[in-house]
C-alpha cells in the first residue's frame, strides 16, 4: 500500500514538473558539490617568510586533537578545530561524515547522541532559546561530557558529570542549532574597515533605484544593520549573527565553547566541578619561557594567525555548466537583487599585514544583519542581532559546501534560496528577502539553472 502511494505521489510530482516546464527544457537543479579541485586551504599570496611560519604552526594547532590531560572539556562539542572546519580543506565547514558521532562514545565516554546529530548530517552546535525561568538564554550548551573518557593525554577518572538532556529541551522546542561557518579568507573579512561597510550599506538604496525596484514597500528594502560591539561601538562581523569583531576573539571563544579549553581570553572552565578538571586553568596560555616567538604564543593566537593568513576560496571560471552559463548566472544574481545583501566584493583597508592591505575580498556579503522572517528566525539574541536577524552569509566557497543555512537544514541550493522567503507573523516581521525571492521564483528554468551554476562556481 505504502509503495503504491509512493509511486503515485512520484507520478504526481513528475506530472507537476512536466506541466511547469516548456517542452524539451530541463528542470533546473542544484548541480551539487563542484567536482574540480578544492580551491581552498592554501595560504595568502605575498606573505613574508615569518608569516608563512606562523601559518604553518597555526595549521598544526588547528588540526591537533586535544585530550583530557591538556584541558578537553569537562563539557565539549568536539576535540579539534579541524574536525568541524574541514570541508573541502582545513578551515572549511562540516564534512560529509559527522565526527561528533564517533567522539560521543570514543575512548570510554558514554554520551548519548542528541537527535540532531547524525552520521550524514552536519556538525551541529546547540543553544537554548530560554532559561527555565522564561528569560532569554542564547548561550551554547555543550553536547558531550568527558565522564568515562580515557585518552592519550589523560584519564577522566572520578569525573561523573552528566550530559545535558537534549531530548527534554527539544521536547519544549527550546533548542536552536548552528553549523560551522568556513574561515577561508578570514583575514580579509577582518581587515574591511567599518567605514567601507557603512558606505556599502548606504549604496544599496541607490543600486535598487537603478534596478527599478524602488517601488517596493520600504520595509522590504534590504538595507541591513551592523551588529555593533557593546563597548567600543565597532562593527562585529564573524559568526551567523555577526557577533564577533576579531578572529582572535572567535578563536578564544571557540576553544572554550567547542572544546572546553580555557584560555587567556576565556579563562573560566565551562563547568568547574573539581573532580572533572585535569589540567591547570587556563588550559592554554602564553609560554613565557619559550625560546622563539612562535613557540611563545598561545594556541588561540596560532589559530588566529592561521585563519588570518588563509587564502579566500578560488572560484572556477567554467565549472559547473560552462563559462557562458556562469556568466549569465552572475548577471541574474545582481539583476534580481541577491547582490543587494550578498555584496559581491568589498575592499580591505590598510593593514599591518601587507598581504591584507587594500585587497578585494570577493565575499558576496555586506556583513550586515537582516530580518529574515519567521521561517529562518532562531529566537536567539546576540548583541544587536535580534531573534530573526542573521548576517548575510558570505557565499565564497559555496561550490564546495555540503550543508546550507545557519542550522544546516538543507543540502540543496535551491531549497536554501527558497527558505529566504516567509511572510510576517505576530512575533516576526516578513523576511527582507521576500521581494527578491518573488523575482527568483519568476525566473525561467534555464535562468534558475544559470544562477545555480554560478553559485556552485564560487
Ligand atoms: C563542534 C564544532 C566546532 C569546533 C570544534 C570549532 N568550531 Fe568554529 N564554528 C563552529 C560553529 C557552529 C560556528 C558558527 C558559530 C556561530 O555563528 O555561532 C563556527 C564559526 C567559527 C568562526 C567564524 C567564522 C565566520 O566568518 O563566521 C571562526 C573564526 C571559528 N569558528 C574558529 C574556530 C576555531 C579557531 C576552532 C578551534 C579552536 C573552532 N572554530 C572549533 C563549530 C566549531
Ligand atoms: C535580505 C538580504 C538577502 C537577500 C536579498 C538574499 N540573501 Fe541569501 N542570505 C541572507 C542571509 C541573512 C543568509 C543567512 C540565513 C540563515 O542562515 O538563516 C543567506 C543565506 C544564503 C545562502 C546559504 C549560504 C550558507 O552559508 O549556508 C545562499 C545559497 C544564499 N543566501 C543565496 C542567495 C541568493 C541566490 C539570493 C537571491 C535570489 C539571495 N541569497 C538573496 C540574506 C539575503
Amino acid at each position: 500500500m505504502r509503495t503504491r502511494m509512493a509511486v503515485l505521489s512520484t507520478l504526481v510530482v513528475s506530472l507537476v514538473i512536466l506541466a511547469r516546464s516548456a517542452p524539451g527544457q530541463l528542470i533546473s537543479r542544484d548541480p551539487g558539490v563542484r567536482r574540480s579541485a578544492a580551491g581552498a586551504g592554501a595560504m595568502l599570496a605575498g606573505l613574508t617568510a615569518t608569516q608563512q611560519a606562523f601559518f604553518a604552526s597555526g595549521l598544526e594547532a588547528f588540526s591537533e586533537a586535544d585530550g583530557v590531560g591538556n584541558g578537553l572539556g569537562p563539557r565539549f562539542n568536539l576535540d579539534s578545530c579541524v574536525g568541524c572546519h574541514s570541508q573541502p580543506a582545513a578551515g572549511g565547514t562540516s564534512p560529509a561524515v559527522n565526527p561528533q558521532v564517533e567522539i560521543a562514545t570514543a575512548l570510554g565516554a558514554r554520551n548519548v547522541l542528541p537527535a540532531f546529530v547524525t552520521i550524514d548530517g552536519p556538525v551541529r552546535e546547540a543553544r537554548l532559546k530560554y532559561k527555565s525561568d522564561g528569560s532569554r538564554d542564547g548561550g551554547v550548551r555543550s553536547l558531550f561530557v568527558i565522564s568515562g573518557r580515557r585518552d592519550d593525554r589523560g584519564d577522566a577518572k572520578g569525573c561523573a558529570i552528566a550530559q545535558d538532556d537534549f531530548a527534554y529541551h527539544l521536547g519544549r522546542n527550546n533548542v536552536s542549532l548552528r553549523i560551522p561557518t568556513p574561515v577561508f579568507g578570514g583575514g580579509l573579512i577582518e581587515a574591511i574597515a567599518d567605514a567601507a561597510l557603512m558606505a556599502n550599506a548606504g549604496a544599496s538604496a541607490a543600486q535598487k533605484t537603478t534596478l527599478g525596484i524602488g517601488g517596493r514597500p520600504s520595509r522590504l528594502i534590504p538595507v541591513g544593520n551592523p551588529n555593533r560591539n557593546g563597548n567600543d561601538g565597532t562593527i562585529a562581523r564573524f559568526g551567523w549573527k555577526a557577533q564577533n569583531r576579531s578572529l582572535l576573539m572567535f578563536a578564544g571563544e571557540a576553544y572554550n565553547v567547542e572544546q572546553g579549553i580555557s584560555n587567556e581570553l576565556f579563562p573560566s572552565e565551562r563547568d568547574d566541578t573539581p573532580t572533572c578538571l585535569f589540567a591547570p586553568t587556563p588550559n592554554d596560555a602564553t609560554n613565557t619561557d619559550a625560546a622563539t616567538g612562535i613557540d611563545a604564543v598561545a594556541d588561540i593566537q596560532k589559530f588566529a594567525m592561521f585563519m588570518r593568513f588563509l587564502a579566500p576560496p578560488q572560484p572556477s571560471s567554467d565549472q559547473p555548466g560552462g563559462a557562458a552559463s556562469i556568466g549569465r548566472g552572475r548577471s541574474l544574481f545582481t539583476s534580481i537583487g541577491c547582490a543587494l545583501c550578498h555584496t559581491p566584493a568589498l575592499r580591505t583597508g590598510a593593514s599591518t599585514v601587507s598581504a591584507l592591505s587594500s585587497q578585494t575580498a570577493n565575499l558576496f556579503s555586506d556583513l550586515l544583519l537582516h530580518r529574515m522572517g519567521p521561517g529562518l528566525a532562531d529566537d536567539v539574541v546576540q548583541g544587536d542581532a535580534g531573534p530573526d536577524e542573521f548576517r548575510t552569509a558570505p557565499l565564497w566557497g559555496l561550490g564546495q559546501r555540503l550543508f546550507f543555512l545557519h542550522d544546516g537544514r538543507t543540502s540543496d541550493l535551491i531549497e536554501a534560496i527558497q527558505a529566504h522567503a516567509s511572510p510576517g507573523t505576530g512575533r516576526f516581521a516578513a523576511s527582507e528577502a521576500n521581494g527578491v525571492i518573488t523575482r527568483f521564483r519568476a525566473l525561467r528554468e534555464s535562468d534558475t539553472q544559470d544562477l545555480s551554476n554560478f553559485l556552485r562556481s564560487l
